[in-house]
């Protein structure tokens, strides 16, 4: 949540800076602004909405400046007004700071700092942690910096600037993530490497506890203690072309439609090519499920796995809940499915002999990372599936299975969900042969079909003009009510959750047996059904459960499969996918149901990249 930017070299910083905020506006869009150094005087310019606002306020009131930092915010403490946007000076004008995070004990240095006649002029906690830092600054701005950090509490992200320092700003890393790199006589400072891939490619990521000083020098890592560190980096081989949207309206779209190529590249490497033989000894003959490289525990480890517990938030989680189901299937195992932020509340029974995986594409997600944190100091061997290998959770965990979809800019998650639903499958197979739950031939028509999958994914994508016209008759619905049954009921929660995340229209999911125990009674002619019926074991029960709708007059949207004429009879619309195994009808049937959110949302002229409330990498509690 809020992204942010940092520059210090020869260009003109606001150019760079503000390019950089545009790249992270997914972290965050209510206000924006900027602080550009020219020699001592550091000019501010900010203002509330998007960072377009920012520019055509720039653009009346130039600023210039070799160093500069900005903010585009996700509001926390304070609501959404000029005062409260980033950056923020300290009362007596001697620090600018931008922060991302929740400094918890504002309120209490606060007081202590009004008591002594400090006034302050916004709300934030970000001007409070300014103040201390500010008023702890004599002459060694490295020493006020970890002086201040040892009074705050919470998590934080800091960007600073001091106004007699005209050759070096600093970063602070205490939770949120924040990302560096350097170039000749070059130093920039992101929450995002996005945000990097115009300048390098290589990547100093922060870790917990540590200060930096960027100048044109290059970059100093120092930890809280004031230890210098080694300058670590990381090459990161995502192209800046990835984060543009090229010909499309939207990222969204533009992410949806990638689906295919995702699946390709998730799945490469890790299925044998039926055609070629396995590529790895576990997968020895044709086709089959090599996750040999990858699988971070050993054969006695995984022998000795009585529980696994899949825990995410968002979609993740729904990507979660289809792989329970799989888990359930396959592995033998107790299988535990839950919110990450539940999961890390609950008396959760976690041991050595339980198999903790924690999805997340951002893998920064504060709930899951706690979560995460948790079951580690219980004892459970943790695995992390995210596409974010330099993640938090990733370097925490030490153990990834990466998505490989590449970078994910539209807030509402869609191919990254289409990469956890193959990572997650070929890891709980994986599980399943190795307990000897799999037989062969099951496994051989799992993974041939998974390789047929991206086909089919795109012969889906060829009809989005036929789900924008659905889109278009629905668009006055008053809501929509979601039904499916086993992983089809987590397909129904990701397609209620899209539609309500983009197009703000009401949408729930239930279990499609659960309708008669309540929520039967909200059916009506204006409210449309959707109902995710592929044809697979459960598929009569789901389409009793369409006709018990039908009969209270709800029109019913069907997602079905090629082939099913019965269920034209009792749907007003039906969205045909092609037929597949199963246990993989997850992975086409989600795919309308992304573009049935993506075409109402367009239609209601909603601000699909950016939706309202909502910020792409949830790194607050
Ligand atoms: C929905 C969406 C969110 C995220 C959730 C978890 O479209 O994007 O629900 O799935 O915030 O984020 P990650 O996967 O980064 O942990």
């Amino acid at each position: 949540m809020c992204g942010i930017m940092g520059y210090i070299g020869p260009r003109d910083a606001a150019g760079i800076v503000l390019g950089g905020l545009e790249c992270l506006e997914y972290r965050g869009y209510d206000s924006a602004g900027v602080a550009l150094a020219e020699g001592h005087k550091i000019g501010i310019s900010k203002c509330v909405g998007s960072v377009a606002n920012l520019k055509a306020q720039l653009a009346k009131n130039a600023l210039s400046g070799k160093m500069g930092i900005g903010h585009t915010r996700w509001a926390t403490h304070g609501g959404v007004t000029r005062e409260n946007a980033h950056p923020h000076v300290d009362p007596d004008g001697k620090v600018v700071l931008i922060h991302n995070g929740i400094v918890e004990n504002f309120h209490e240095l606060g007081e202590e700092f009004s008591k002594k006649g400090v006034r302050f002029a916004s709300e934030t906690d970000t001007e409070v942690a300014a103040f201390l830092i500010s008023s702890l600054y004599k002459d060694d701005p490295l020493l006020a910096i970890r002086e201040a950090c040892a009074r705050l509490r919470g998590s934080f992200a800091f960007v600073i600037l001091f106004s007699d320092i005209d050759d070096r700003y600093y970063c602070v890393r205490k939770g949120p993530p924040l990302v560096l790199g350097a170039a000749a006589g070059e130093a920039f400072c992101a929450s995002d490497v996005t945000a990097l891939l115009p300048y390098t490619h290589d990547i100093l990521f922060m870790e917990d506890d540590e200060i930096a000083e960027l100048s044109t020098e290059g970059i100093a890592l120092y930890g809280f203690d004031g230890t210098r560190k080694e300058a670590r980096t990381k090459t990161v081989d995502w192209d800046a072309s990835m984060t543009s949207k090229g010909m499309y309206p939207h990222f969204m779209l533009k992410e949806i439609e990638e689906q295919g190529s995702v699946l390709r590249k998730t799945l490469t490497g890790r299925i044998g090519n039926a055609d070629e033989g396995g590529s790895g000894e576990e997968s020895a003959g044709k086709g089959g499920i090599d996750l040999n490289a990858e699988f971070p525990f050993s054969e006695e480890n995984a022998r000795s796995f009585r529980r696994v517990h899949l825990v995410a938030c968002g979609t993740s989680c729904h990507a979660a809940a289809v792989a329970g189901r799989l888990a359930d299937k396959f592995t033998g195992l107790d299988v535990r499915v839950e919110a990450a932020s539940e999961y890390r509340s609950g008396s959760v029974i976690c041991d050595a002999q339980t198999l903790a995986i924690f999805v997340s594409q951002s893998g920064e997600t504060a709930d899951t990372l706690a979560a995460a944190r948790q079951a580690r100091a219980k004892g459970a061997r943790c695995l992390a599936v995210t596409n974010a290998v330099n993640s938090s959770l990733a370097r925490e965990l030490g153990a990834v299975l990466e998505l490989r979809a590449g970078p994910e800019i539209g807030v509402a998650a869609t191919k990254t969900f289409m990469g956890q639903l193959a990572a997650l499958t070929l890891l709980v197979l994986w599980i399943g042969k190795r307990k000897g739950n799999l037989s062969r031939e099951k496994e051989l028509r799992l993974t041939e079909e998974l390789a047929r999958l991206p086909m089919k994914l795109e012969k889906i994508l060829g009809q989005g003009e036929t789900l924008r016209k659905m889109a278009e008759s629905y668009k006055d619905a008053f809501g929509f009510l979601f039904i499916g049954r086993g992983a089809s009921h987590a397909i129904g929660m990701e397609g209620a959750l899209k539609l309500k995340e983009i197009s703000y229209v009401h949408a729930e999911a239930h279990a499609a047996g659960e309708m008669k125990h309540g929520p039967i009674a909200i059916l009506d002619v204006h409210l449309p059904v959707v109902a995710i019926a592929p044809k697979d074991d459960l598929y009569e029960k789901t389409l009793s459960n369409i006709q018990e709708a039908r009969a209270r007059n709800a029109p019913i949207i069907a997602v079905a499969s090629e082939g099913d004429e019965d269920i034209r009879r009792f749907s007003n619309d039906c969205f045909f996918v092609p037929g597949t195994e199963n246990e993989l009808t997850p992975f086409l049937t989600v795919v309308p149901l992304q573009l049935f959110a993506y075409h109402l949302a367009s239609i209601l002229g909603r601000e699909i990249d950016r939706p309202r409330n909502l910020a792409k990498s949830v790194t607050v509690e």
